[in-house]
């Protein structure tokens, strides 16, 4: 039984009653490799619905800013990343490649964006917790202990230049959890590593709400990191890459 079956199954039988609301939500988004489905049957790239309602991160994250960052922000890359693929199939068809360039630049931020913006909705929840078992261990690995990786993601997403995100990721070519601060949303990363969360820190993620101040939206959202997902995503980071 893979992680969605597993889920599905142990929601229909009410085990697992501590699993947030969004848990099942989140299966049904995941491929049968117990990733984020991103893409369609012919590869192209599909946008999930929301795990939860748009009130449901109140009041940290507000409604106006959860619509439009996942419609215009997150969709609007989805959107551009069929294009990019598009014109990039179409340059082959021609055999015209003097813009190719262009488009896998292009295809490179959009599709980053798309696969960050969905991790980071199931990053979520309105329940605050705590991250347990394997997780907890590999974080006191790596880093000495929860608080001080608390500490590190925190300054690393405060601290990006202009747009960007800070990041936790699986390294599985040192086995171990690493900090990232992505520029944009594809700069700055290390081949191999697996993001498990991912902290937005775009203008566009709190400056209805938060306005010039990104320190308070950082600390804040420490309210609504559901580590359970990151939990689950180390989970299967580790078996993508056994
Ligand atoms: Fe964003």
């Amino acid at each position: 039984m893979n992680r969605k079956d597993f889920l599905k199954s142990s929601t229909l039988f009410g085990a697992a009653a501590l699993i947030l609301p969004t848990t099942s939500a989140f299966a049904e988004n995941l491929a049968d490799n117990s990733i984020d489905k991103l893409v369609d049957a012919n590869g192209n790239y599909i946008q999930q619905t929301l795990p939860y309602s748009e009130t449901f991160l109140e009041p940290y994250m507000d409604a106006e800013t959860l619509h439009l960052h996942y419609t215009f922000h997150h969709g609007g890359a989805v959107k551009g990343a069929n294009k990019d693929l598009q014109m990039i199939k179409k340059a082959l068809d021609e055999n015209n490649l003097e813009t190719v360039d262009f488009w896998t630049k292009k295809l490179s931020y959009h599709f980053s964006s798309h696969i960050l913006h969905s991790i980071f909705w199931t990053n979520l929840t309105n329940k605050s917790n705590l991250p347990k078992g394997d997780l907890l261990k590999r974080i006191e690995k790596s880093f000495g202990s929860f608080d001080r990786l608390k500490v590190l993601i925190a300054a690393t997403a405060k601290n990006v230049d202009g747009n960007g995100w800070g990041i936790v990721a699986y390294q599985p070519y040192s086995d171990s959890l690493v900090v990232l601060q992505c520029e944009n949303h594809e700069k700055l990363t290390q081949w191999g590593a697996i993001p498990i969360l991912v902290i937005d820190v775009w203008e566009h993620a709190y400056y209805l709400k938060y306005k010039n101040k990104r320190t308070d939206f950082v600390d804040a959202l420490f309210n609504i990191i559901n580590w359970d997902n990151v939990a689950l995503r180390l989970n299967d980071a580790l078996k993508l890459t056994l």
